[in-house]
């Protein structure tokens, strides 16, 4: 697939902006992607989550977007850049056929006030607008309400359960699955 593009300018509604990942980032990522609800839910390895992961990660960021893959943000601040609340990204599911996923985090100080449903709501716009998407898929632990309802404030209808869907820790997770289509966006 040809390579996504990174928004250029970020995206921002004044409150968050989602630009792309820095090195610089990486230890600060790490602290707040260590939390406990992010381990809960997004962490899918037995072993723990240490900064070399976090700079593993980063290191293959960029050839997965050249590839088509995927495009990962940092959720910052808008009004202190240097700080991050938190992680988006929107990668393959089968682009060829007009088809992203979107995916959030935020760090705790930065949830309960709608940070993540103006992150994704700026991310899916984006989508929509800048990379010909027909259709947007969330998917997410059963027991993960509150991301659920991030999705379901942003217009995605939940669609069903995938059964066993993915590996996660030592046994396999059903996945709940939301849909958003061109003009459903709120
Ligand atoms: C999923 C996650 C990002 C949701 O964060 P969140 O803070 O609950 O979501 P939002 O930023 O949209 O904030 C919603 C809360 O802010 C409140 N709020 C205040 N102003 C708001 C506004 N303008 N718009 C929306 N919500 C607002 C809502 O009432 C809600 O409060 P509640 O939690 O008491 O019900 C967070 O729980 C997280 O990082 N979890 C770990 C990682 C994870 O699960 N990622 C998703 C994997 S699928």
């Amino acid at each position: 697939m040809p390579a996504l593009p990174l928004p250029d300018p970020p995206l921002t509604d004044g409150v968050v902006l989602l630009r792309p990942r820095r090195a610089g980032d990486i230890p600060q990522r790490f602290r707040a992607f260590a939390d406990p609800l992010c381990l809960r839910f997004s962490w899918p390895l037995t072993e723990p989550l240490t900064e070399r992961h976090v700079r593993e990660r980063f290191v293959q960021e960029e050839p997965a977007r050249l590839r088509g893959e995927e495009v990962c943000l940092a959720v910052v601040d808008a009004r202190e850049t240097g700080r991050i609340w938190g992680g988006a990204s929107v990668y393959d599911t089968v682009r060829s056929e007009g088809r992203l996923g979107v995916g959030y985090w935020l760090a705790p100080e930065a949830r309960g006030r709608g940070n993540a449903t103006r992150t994704l709501r700026l991310l899916a716009g984006w989508a929509f607008d800048c990379l010909a998407v027909q259709r947007l898929e969330l998917t997410c632990a059963p027991d993960n309400t509150a991301s659920q309802q991030v999705a379901r404030r942003c217009g995605f209808l939940r669609e069903g359960v995938l059964r066993s869907h993915i590996p996660f820790r030592d046994g396999r997770r059903d996945t709940v699955l939301f849909g958003l289509l061109p003009g459903e966006l709120v």
